[in-house]
């Protein structure tokens, strides 16, 4: 049986990657309303107005608008992917208080991929509890922050796993690095939509992780994914461990 999705922040960049995507076929999934404060009288204002059926909704919103979301989410009782990044600590709390009635998915990066590089950058880290890691992520001379929220998400994956704080590299800065620190650095550079690496090293050897994206429609991509797999969960919040499997 077909997803019916709900998109929340319709007219944006990414909202609509994932109409698109359904459209042209998507896992057979279908759109069952665009949702978007600012999208015109072909979009609704809020989920609350739509009165058909819908398994999921999928969020590529603004992260103010997360605590009506999922107000709206828990009165109708439809499961909710969260793929707008940028919440506060309130904002965050929200997010896990709305996961113990309705099943929450949310994720940084929708990426399949840089879920496996974020697995693989701990196990290394684990079989390397003295290396030194440095993550470098590069994007787009457009992108107004840094690090990248991504790089943020594989640092704390790292510190969780085996301590040592996140340290973000300023241009600037000529401090020695300290044992066991996480170091952080943003590259911005012409047109790239994304490129992440983890580069874990000793002494004698360095191991280098990379995942770089091609298409913003692989966030989108992921996303549907992500609908798909909560669309029969019961409540809880999940991430992209969960539907990899690790
Ligand atoms: N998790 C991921 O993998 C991933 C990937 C890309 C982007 N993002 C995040 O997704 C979000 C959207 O990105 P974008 O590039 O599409 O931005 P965008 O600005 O192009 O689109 C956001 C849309 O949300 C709408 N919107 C804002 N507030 C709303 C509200 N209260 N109700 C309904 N609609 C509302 C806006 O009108 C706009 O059309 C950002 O937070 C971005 O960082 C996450």
């Amino acid at each position: 049986m077909s997803t019916g999705i709900i998109i929340h922040g319709a007219a944006g960049h990414m909202g609509s990657e994932v109409a698109r995507l359904i459209e042209k076929g998507c896992r057979g999934c279908d759109v069952a309303a665009k949702v978007d404060i600012n999208g015109g009288e072909r979009y609704l204002t809020s989920v609350r107005e739509y009165v058909g059926d819908a398994d999921v909704i999928v969020d590529f919103s603004f992260h103010t608008a997360v605590g009506a979301l999922l107000d709206c989410a828990i009165e109708k009782n439809l499961p909710v992917v969260i793929a707008t990044t940028g919440h506060t600590e309130a904002e965050k709390a929200l997010i896990r208080a709305a996961a113990e009635r309705i099943p929450v998915f949310y994720s940084a990066n929708m990426s399949v991929g840089v879920a496996l590089l974020c697995e693989l950058a701990v196990k290394t880290a684990s079989v390397f509890p003295d290396a030194d890691i440095e993550i470098v992520e590069t994007h787009h001379n457009r992108k107004v922050d840094a690090p990248s929220g991504t790089a943020l998400m594989i640092a704390e994956a790292l510190s969780s796993a085996r301590g040592g704080a996140p340290v973000v590299r300023g241009r600037d800065g000529a401090s020695k690095r300290e044992r066991g620190e996480i170091g952080i650095s943003a590259v911005r550079r012409g047109d790239i939509v994304g490129i992440h690496e983890v580069y874990v090293s000793t002494e004698t050897q360095t191991i280098t992780l990379k995942h770089e994206a091609h298409s913003r429609s692989l966030f989108a991509e992921g996303a549907i994914a992500a609908a798909e797999f909560i669309k029969n969960k019961p409540a809880g919040l999940y991430g992209m461990q969960d539907m990899i499997g690790g």
